[in-house]
């Protein structure tokens, strides 16, 4: 009898891996490595957060806490759903947990069944089809190409739905391309949803707050009141307030639904941190112009990446509206070799050559359902992207 379950079997481990652990094995051996692999903002979390959570301990806020998370963070949500999304939620429609993964994980776990259909637009979050997966779902992909922004269009969506389609993910911005649905393109989505009343929606608005250009972000409920009964909306101050390691996510959505993720989550991981919570409440509270000064920075460092990568290297590249990832094409330079020797066949290729050859990391496209692609984050300072476009253009001008 094999010891390991079929679920865990079921999934692969994170592709993302690999090349992380190449990255810090060429660090420690004293390589210059400069990694844009990563998914987490380069700032810190603001002072007051900090000092939040200072005062939670030493008020002795140190406690298991209700599963569902502490009133005044829920509240805190509420506030937050009302003043951003114009989306209205009672206390028992709202739900706190250890980071936004772990509410979709809630979420996927409460409601799929062996044969469910999710679909999943392509390039996903690596984590969308392997949850799917771990579930005993089946992952429905559906292509949302350069060609079209990177953003599902309304006839992909309607040509994926099936009888048996149980939720559709959404993620905007995204990761990996930092697509952002306008309210029109939104909206042309949440048509093709009236039609079809037995789909779900998970959106996944973890990059809410960094949208770009002036533009306005847009989530489904906001565009379309009628799909609240029918929709998740999960967010988290891991990206908004630079919390990746404080790990609070939230969510809206049908009290069925948030009760039955809570019956999961009372008996796994209990509550998310009790000081973590109180953080969060200040960081949902507090002020919220620092954002605008994060926004301005993520808009510079995305604008001299794009340029850089443009530049006459072979890569294509386009300028998304948000998050903080570009994910240029490397398909002109497959099949190619690099400076020193190495066959460029795959995506996979290109980017370890690349940190073999110049010390930049960063993440194939297949990791996220697209071949011939590659992610870059450039959650980094200007000098190391400077630096680290400065190596790309070389290796690429190297290429035969
Ligand atoms: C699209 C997306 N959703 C969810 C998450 C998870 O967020 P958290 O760290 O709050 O679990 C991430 C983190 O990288 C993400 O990129």
């Amino acid at each position: 009898m094999a010891f390991l379950s079929d679920a865990i079997s079921r999934i692969a481990p994170s592709a993302t891996v690999a090349i992380s652990r190449k990255a810090a094995d060429m660090k420690r051996n004293g390589r210059d490595v400069i990694s844009l692999a990563a998914g987490e903002p380069d700032f810190d979390t603001p002072l007051n957060v900090r000092e939040a959570a200072i005062r939670a301990m030493a008020e002795g806020k140190t406690r298991y806490t209700n599963v569902d998370g502490i009133p005044e963070l829920k509240a805190a949500v509420a506030r937050k759903f009302k003043r951003d999304n114009n989306i209205s939620a009672a206390p028992e429609e709202i739900m706190i947990g250890s980071g936004g993964k772990q509410i979709i994980f809630n979420a996927l776990l409460a409601t799929l069944n062996p044969g469910d259909e999710v679909i999943i637009p392509v390039p996903y979050w690596v984590s969308y089809p392997e949850i799917v997966r771990l579930c005993d779902a089946t992952p429905v992909f559906a292509r949302a190409d350069a060609s079209t922004g990177f953003k599902l269009s309304p006839e992909a969506l309607d040509a994926a739905i099936t009888p048996k389609t149980k939720w559709l993910i959404l993620n905007t911005p995204s990761n990996p391309t930092g697509a952002a649905y306008s309210a029109a393109e939104l909206k042309a989505l949440t048509d093709v949803l009236m039609r079809h009343p037995h789909v779900h929606v998970l959106t996944d608005d973890i990059y809410e707050v960094l949208v770009y250009d002036g533009g306005s972000f847009a989530t489904v409920v906001q565009m379309e009141p009628a799909l609240q009964p029918r929709t998740l909306t999960m967010n988290g101050v891991s990206k908004s307030h630079a919390m990746t390691g404080w790990r609070i996510g939230y969510c809206t959505g049908p009290k069925e639904l948030i009760g039955a993720m809570t019956k999961l989550q009372g008996q796994s991981t209990t509550n998310p941190s009790s000081i973590a919570q109180w953080a969060a409440v200040e960081a949902l509270d507090g002020p919220q112009e620092f954002l605008a000064g994060w926004r301005a920075k993520f808009q510079e460092r995305r604008d001299l990446v794009v340029k850089g990568l443009n530049a006459n290297t072979g890569l294509d590249c386009l300028t998304p509206e948000g998050a903080f990832y570009v994910f240029p094409s490397v398909t002109n330079l497959l099949g190619k070799t690099s400076k020193t020797g190495t066959k460029l066949n795959t995506d996979e290729d290109f980017v370890m050559a690349l940190l073999d050859e110049t010390g930049v990391a960063l993440v194939h496209g297949t990791a996220f359902g697209s071949p011939g692609a590659m992610r870059l984050s450039y959650a980094a300072s200007n000098k190391e992207l400077e630096d680290a476009v400065g190596r790309i253009q070389e290796f690429c001008a190297g290429i035969r």
